[in-house]
C-alpha cells in the first residue's frame, strides 16, 4: 500500500484541502501532523462548503479515518466546535477521529501573548492568524507546556498550569502593561473540554504504525505551505511547525522509510495572506481581477490575500526540500481571462543571478524577478475532465511548468467541486 505526503509547496492555501479530499477517497486514514487551527482547508461537496481547521480534510469520506498527530497544537475549544460543527450538518466522527496524546494544548494565554507580540512591533509584524500557535511552540520547545495527555491527570495538570499562568501573567503585566488571565477560570474551562475530548485521545504513533504493518495506505495532511515552513520559509515571515514533508515523520511517529510519495499542492499562480517577502505580487489592477475571480479571502481570518505570478523559482526549491515527486496544479480556471500570463524563471540580486533564493529577508526585498511571457488561452476551463479537453495554450502553460520545474504535474484542479479536477495518467506514476 501506498503511503502520500501533501504539502503546499508555496505560502498556504494552495488547495490541499481539495487535494486531501480527492484522494482520501482510496485512503484508509488522513493525518494532520503539524500547525494548528491557523489552517483553513476547504472542501466543497456539492453545493456544501466546509471549512476545517483541526480535523483532517478526508473526514467527509464516511469510511475514513482521520487523525491529529502528535505534531499538531490543539486548540480544544476549537476542536470541540468544528465535531460539532460537522454533526450539525450530518457527519459524524464517532470511532473514527483520533487525537493523539502527545499533541500540545493551546490556551487562552499563548492568543493573548501572540496578539500582544504582534501589536508590540506594529509595522514589522509577522500578520499572524491570532490564534496562539508561535507562543504555543514556543512552549514546546522551552519543554514547559501541557499535552493532551496532561489534561487527563487532573493533579499534576493544575499544578502545571498554574505555573504557567503564573509566569505568563507576569510576562503580560511587566513587559507589556496588559492584563493577565484568568487562572480559575482556564482550570475550569480545560476540565470541561477533557470529559469531552477523553473518547478521541489515542497513542496515536503505536496505532499508526500498527496500521501500516496491516498495509493500510496513510495520506498525510500539510497544513500551511513550505515558505511558511519554520525552517525553509521565509523566516522571519513563517509559521511555528514544520510545514514540509520530512514535518509528517516527526509529527506522526511514521518513520521515513514508510512514505512513498510526496505531492506538493501548487496554485497556477501564487497567493500569499500575511507579511512578508512575495516577489512576483501583482500591481493592484491584477491583484484585484485574481483576488476577485479567485475568492481570494482566508478561509480562517478572510484577510484578503496577497496575489502574483507563478514563481517557478519557489517552488523548484520546494520540490527539493520537500523530495516533492509529483505536483498538483489548482486553480487553472482563475487564470481563464488573462491575455498574457507571466512566469517567474529566477532571480538576480545585485545583478546576479541567484542559484537558490536567499536567506535574508533584506536580500529578499532587493531581488529582481525575471519573467518569461506566455499567451493567455481566453477560454473557461472550469468543465474540463481531463488534460486533452483543456484549450492548447493551457496545456504549453501545463508542459512550460513541468519543464522548469523539472516535475511531473499529477493532477490539475480547474475548479472547487470535486468533479472539477482530473488525474493526468503516465505509465506506472502516481502508484
Ligand atoms: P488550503 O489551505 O491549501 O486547503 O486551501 P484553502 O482552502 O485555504 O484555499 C483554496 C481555495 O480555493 C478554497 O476556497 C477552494 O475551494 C478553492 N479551490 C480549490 N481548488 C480550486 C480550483 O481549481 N479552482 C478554483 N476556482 N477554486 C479552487
Ligand atoms: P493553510 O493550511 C496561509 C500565515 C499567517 C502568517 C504566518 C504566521 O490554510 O494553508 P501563524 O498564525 O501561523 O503564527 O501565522 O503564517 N499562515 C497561513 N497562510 N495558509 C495557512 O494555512 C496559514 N497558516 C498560517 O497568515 O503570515
Ligand atoms: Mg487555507
Amino acid at each position: 500500500m501506498s503511503n502520500t505526503v501533501v504539502v503546499g509547496a508555496q505560502w498556504g492555501d494552495e488547495g490541499k484541502g481539495k487535494v486531501i479530499d480527492m484522494l482520501a477517497e482510496s485512503a484508509d486514514v488522513v493525518i494532520r501532523f503539524q500547525g494548528g487551527n491557523n489552517a483553513g482547508h476547504t472542501v466543497v461537496v456539492g453545493e456544501e462548503q466546509f471549512i476545517l481547521h483541526l480535523i483532517p480534510s478526508g473526514i467527509l469520506h464516511e469510511r475514513t479515518v482521520c487523525v491529529i498527530g502528535n505534531g499538531v497544537v490543539v486548540d480544544p475549544a476549537v476542536f470541540l466546535e468544528e465535531i460539532d460543527r460537522l454533526a450539525a450538518r450530518g457527519v459524524t466522527v464517532a470511532g473514527r477521529l483520533w487525537i493523539s496524546d502527545q499533541a500540545h494544548l493551546i490556551f487562552p494565554y499563548h492568543k493573548h501573548l501572540d496578539k500582544l507580540k504582534e501589536a508590540q512591533v506594529g509595522a514589522g509584524k509577522i500578520g499572524t492568524t491570532g490564534r496562539g500557535i508561535g507562543p504555543c511552540y514556543m512552549d514546546k520547545a522551552a519543554r514547559t507546556g501541557l499535552r493532551i495527555a496532561d489534561l487527563l491527570e487532573p493533579g499534576s495538570f493544575r499544578l502545571r498550569l498554574k505555573q504557567n499562568v503564573e509566569e505568563k501573567n507576569l510576562i503580560f503585566r511587566k513587559v507589556y502593561g496588559a492584563d493577565g488571565v484568568d487562572f480559575e477560570k482556564i482550570l475550569a474551562d480545560y476540565t470541561g473540554f477533557a470529559k469531552r475530548l477523553k473518547p478521541f485521545v489515542a497513542a496515536t504513533p503505536a496505532m499508526l504504525n500498527r496500521w501500516v504493518r496491516e498495509g493500510k495506505s496513510l495520506l498525510f495532511e500539510g497544513a500551511q505551505g513550505t515558505w511558511l515552513d519554520l525552517d525553509h520559509g521565509t523566516y522571519p515571515f513563517v509559521t511555528s511547525s514544520s510545514a514540509t514533508a520530512g514535518g509528517a515523520c516527526a509529527g506522526t511517529g511514521v518513520g521515513p522509510a514508510h512514505i512513498n510519495r510526496v505531492i506538493g499542492v501548487v496554485k497556477a499562480y501564487t497567493t500569499r495572506v500575511g507579511e512578508g517577502p512575495f516577489p512576483t505580487e501583482f500591481d493592484s489592477e491584477l491583484m484585484e481581477t485574481i483576488r476577485t475571480k479567485g475568492k481570494e479571502f482566508g478561509a480562517t481570518t478572510a484577510r484578503p490575500r496577497r496575489c502574483g505570478w507563478f514563481d517557478a523559482m519557489l517552488v523548484r526549491h520546494a520540490i527539493q526540500v520537500n523530495g516533492i515527486t509529483d505536483i498538483a496544479v489548482t486553480k487553472l480556471d482563475v487564470l481563464d481571462e488573462l491575455k498574457t500570463i507571466r512566469i517567474c524563471t529566477g532571480y538576480r540580486l545585485d545583478g546576479k543571478l541567484l542559484e537558490s533564493p536567499p536567506a535574508t529577508v533584506e536580500a529578499w526585498g532587493h531581488l529582481t524577478p525575471i519573467y518569461e511571457e506566455h499567451p493567455g488561452w481566453l477560454r473557461d476551463t472550469s468543465t474540463a475532465a481531463r488534460l486533452e479537453d483543456l484549450p492548447e495554450a493551457a496545456r504549453r502553460y501545463l508542459k512550460r511548468l513541468e519543464a522548469l520545474l523539472e516535475a511531473k504535474i499529477s493532477t490539475v484542479s480547474v475548479g472547487s467541486k470535486r468533479d472539477q479536477a482530473f488525474h493526468i495518467e503516465r505509465g506506472n506514476e502516481g502508484k
